[in-house]
This record gives structure tokens, C-alpha cells and sequence, in this order.
């Protein structure tokens, strides 16, 4: 049975949550091993449409266990928001979910501090964050000061947390930012923590046993590799390993375990948020991609910058994601449009690269070289096989594959379960 790592390749939301989905069928667990409630990742099933932020996607399927895993940093209160809602739509959780002592806390006072950082920075340097605490949750684990969900198990837990919102009311005062009401704090977390404490517990050796059973598993990525906090466009990034490396260290589960790194792609790009984006649209096409393609941010609500297939980041991501294959994205979102571009290569200061370079300031510099692509001009979404696809979208398929070096094996034609094909791995 396979250990895959499903990693984002581009910005974020490639549809993620739905391939995780398509592929629970079959699997025994699902596990989140970075980032926090940050993520949106939509699910469509039926009428019904779900968003996770923090529970792992595999929570749809009865017969699937989740872990949270230890590398997450976890908004309490925003996680019993989310896993009472889901109970409510009737989804159990009792003997599924599983929650690592090992993961760290966002408390209130993270998200007050990460709105103010945003807010000092000047024009042209926000980060365009999500508000969502994750800098600075991770920044108190990199300063081991941080909480952990096992903290909750403690007696002295309250404390705990009024000893740092004291700590940070400091720091939020300095900066003019408003303070946390520590006494409200505590009421809220001590809920937060009776709702938890029956799913926390040491993941790593459920996830050993899980290994040597030689269950399926799938590490469930958020983000993607330009928003990694090595890879991506540094600064504007997140704080966590977004690609495949940072399964082990978000798990425990031993790196030569892994078999199989899928990487997700949309067959076109967004960015939400600040930052570099070479293949940028500016103009109507860039407004067409993003009404058909409905690209709002899951999480935020903020529109979603869009452009064009950028080879060269996919390129780089499969280089550093260790990537075996492709789930290409939203497909049938191109179908209407006449001539698709791709960018095959930047120019940059009279070079050509064809690969990400690390500093944004080139990066800006960079402008996209093009090739372009027929369209096909029919509708994709119908489609249930690779031999009903129009001839010019199977083209397009081929001619990514070659541009990235790796084989396409998940197509996706729409928001729905049914509208994947499976083309087989490479
Ligand atoms: P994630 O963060 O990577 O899980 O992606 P999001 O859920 O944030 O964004 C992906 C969006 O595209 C969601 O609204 C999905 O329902 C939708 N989606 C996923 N696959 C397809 C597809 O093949 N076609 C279309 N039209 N929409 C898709
Ligand atoms: P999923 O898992 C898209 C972006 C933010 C911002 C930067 C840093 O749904 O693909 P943060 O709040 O993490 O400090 O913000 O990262 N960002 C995402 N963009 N999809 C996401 O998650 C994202 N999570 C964070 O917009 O630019
Ligand atoms: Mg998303």
C-alpha cells in the first residue's frame, strides 16, 4: 500500500481538498503535517460543499482516519468551530480523528499580532496574510516558547496561557495594537481544550503502527511550494515546509517511507496575497479566468490573482517536491478560451532562466517568455475519459507534460467527484 504526499505546486488552492477527496476512497488514513487554518480546501460532493481548514479532507469518508500531525500550529477555537460543524452535518469523529500533543497553538493574541505586523508594513511590503496567527504561532515554536495541544492535558493549562497573553499583551501594547482580554481568553480556551482532549494523543507511534500494517496513507499538503518558506517567493510566503519534505517533519513518519509524491496543478495559476507573479493577467482575460474559474479565496473570501500555466514554477516545484506526477486542475476552466499562453521560460537582465531564482527583486525583473496554445473551444467538464477529451485539450495535456518533464495521472474537468479522470500513474 502506498504513502503518497500530496503537495500544491503553484500558490495555493490547486484543489487540493477535492483530489485528497478523490482519492480517499481507498485509503486508511489522512494526515496534515504543516500550516493551520491558513488553508481552505473545498470539497463537493453532491449539492453538498464543504471547506476544511484544519481537519484533514479524509474526515468525508466513514472508513477513514485523520491525523492532525505535529507540525501543524492549530487555532483552538477556530478547530472546535470547525469539527462542530462537521458533526452537526453528521460526520462522526469518535475513534477518526486524532490530534498530535505535539502540535502548536495559535491563541487569540497570534492573530492580533500577525493583523499588526500587516498593518506596519508599508505599501508594497504586506504580506497579505491571512490574518490567521501563523507567523507568529510559528515564530513562538522556533523560539520554544510555544504551546502545545498536549499542554491542554495539564492542570497548570490556564496558567500557561495567561503567562504568555501577558507576555504578548506587552509586545501588542508596544506596537498600538489592541491587547487581549486575558480573562475572556482563558474562558474560551478552557471550552476549546474540554471539546479537544479526548483526540489528543502521541500520533507518532498510531502513524509507526499504521506504516507497518502497510496501510494507505496520504499526507494531505496545504499551501504549495512557492508559498514554502525555503522555496517560495521569500518573503511573501508562509511559515511552513509546504512540500514534501515537510511530511516526515510534520508526522514522524520516517522520510523512506514515502513512495509516491503527487503534485497538485491548476492548468492555469492564482496567487492570493502579495508578492511576485510573473504570468500575471492584468487585463480581461485575467477577469475571464477568474469568473469562470470562480476563484475567491476559501478561506478569506479575497479575489484570486490569476495568469497563465507558468512551466517554469512547475517545473522547479517538481524539482524540489520530488514530484512523480501530476493532478492537473480545473481544465474545463480554459475551455472557452481561444489562444492559451504558457510560459516556458523568464528573460531576465538579457538571460533566459528556466529555473525560480531566489531573490523577488529579479523575480519582478523577470518577464515570461511565451508559447501559444489553440484552445478547444468545447466543453471539458462531460468528460469521463482521456479519449473523450477534445483533441486540443489533450494536446494541451501532452504538451505540459513535456514542458514539465512529468506525466499527468489525475485530470480534473470540474468541482464534482465524477468530473475526474484517472489516467493512470506514469
Ligand atoms: P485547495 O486549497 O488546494 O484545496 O483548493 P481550494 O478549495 O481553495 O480551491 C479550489 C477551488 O476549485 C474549489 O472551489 C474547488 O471546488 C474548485 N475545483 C477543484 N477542481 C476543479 C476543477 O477541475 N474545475 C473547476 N471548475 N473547479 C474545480
Ligand atoms: P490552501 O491550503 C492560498 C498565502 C496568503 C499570503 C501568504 C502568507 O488553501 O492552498 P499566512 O496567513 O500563511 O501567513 O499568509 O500565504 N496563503 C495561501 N494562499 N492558499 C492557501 O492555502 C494559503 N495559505 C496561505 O494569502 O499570501
Ligand atoms: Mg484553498
Amino acid at each position: 500500500m502506498s504513502k503518497t504526499v500530496l503537495i500544491g505546486s503553484q500558490w495555493g488552492d490547486e484543489g487540493k481538498g477535492k483530489i485528497i477527496d478523490v482519492l480517499t476512497a481507498n485509503v486508511d488514513w489522512v494526515v496534515r503535517y504543516q500550516g493551520g487554518n491558513n488553508a481552505g480546501h473545498t470539497v463537493e460532493i453532491g449539492d453538498q460543499k464543504y471547506v476544511l481548514h484544519l481537519t484533514p479532507s479524509g474526515i468525508l469518508r466513514e472508513d477513514c482516519k485523520c491525523v492532525i500531525g505535529n507540525g501543524l500550529v492549530v487555532d483552538i477555537i477556530g478547530l472546535v468551530e470547525e469539527l462542530s460543524e462537521l458533526v452537526e452535518r453528521g460526520i462522526k469523529l469518535d475513534d477518526r480523528l486524532f490530534i498530535s500533543d505535539r502540535a502548536h497553538m495559535v491563541l487569540q493574541y497570534h492573530k492580533e499580532l500577525d493583523g499588526a505586523k500587516e498593518g506596519n508594513r508599508g505599501e508594497g511590503e504586506k504580506i497579505g496574510t491571512t490574518k490567521r496567527g501563523i507567523g507568529p504561532a510559528y515564530i513562538d515554536k522556533a523560539d520554544r516558547i510555544g504551546l502545545r495541544l498536549g499542554d491542554i492535558l495539564e492542570d497548570d493549562f490556564l496558567e500557561m496561557v495567561r503567562t504568555q497573553a501577558e507576555a504578548k499583551n506587552k509586545v501588542l501594547a508596544g506596537m498600538g495594537a489592541k491587547e487581549v482580554d486575558i480573562e475572556k481568553l482563558q474562558d474560551q480556551v478552557k471550552e476549546a481544550a474540554d471539546y479537544l482532549r479526548p483526540f489528543i494523543c502521541d500520533t507518532i507511534p498510531l502513524l509507526h503502527e499504521a506504516v507497518q500494517n502497510d496501510d494507505e496513507i496520504l499526507f494531505e499538503g496545504a499551501q504549495g511550494v512557492m508559498l514554502d518558506v525555503d522555496f517560495g517567493t521569500y518573503p511573501f510566503v508562509t511559515s511552513s515546509s509546504t512540500g514534501a519534505g515537510g511530511a516526515p517533519a510534520g508526522s514522524g513518519i520516517p522520510p523512506n517511507a514515502i513512495d509516491r509524491v503527487v503534485g497538485i496543478v491548476k492548468a492555469y495559476t492564482t496567487r492570493v496575497g502579495g508578492g511576485p507573479f510573473p504570468t500575471e493577467l492584468h487585463d480581461e482575460m485575467g477577469a475571464h479566468i477568474a469568473k469562470v474559474g470562480n476563484e475567491f479565496g476559501a478561506t478569506t473570501g479575497r479575489p484570486r490573482r490569476c495568469g497563465w500555466f507558468d512551466g517554469v514554477v512547475a517545473r522547479y516545484s517538481a524539482m524540489v517536491g520530488g514530484i512523480n506526477e501530476w493532478a492537473l486542475m480545473k481544465l474545463d476552466v480554459l475551455d472557452a478560451v481561444e489562444t492559451i499562453r504558457v510560459c516556458v521560460a523568464y528573460e531576465c537582465d538579457g538571460e533566459r532562466l528556466t529555473t525560480v531564482p531566489a531573490s523577488i527583486r529579479k523575480l519582478e525583473r523577470c518577464k515570461p517568455v511565451y508559447e501559444d496554445f489553440k484552445g478547444w473551444n468545447t466543453p471539458t467538464t462531460g468528460c469521463t475519459s482521456w479519449d473523450e477529451l477534445p483533441d486540443q485539450a489533450q494536446k494541451y495535456v501532452q504538451y505540459l507534460e513535456k514542458l514539465t518533464g512529468v506525466k499527468v495521472s489525475i485530470l480534473s474537468v470540474g468541482p464534482k467527484r465524477s468530473s475526474t479522470l484517472l489516467l493512470g500513474k506514469s
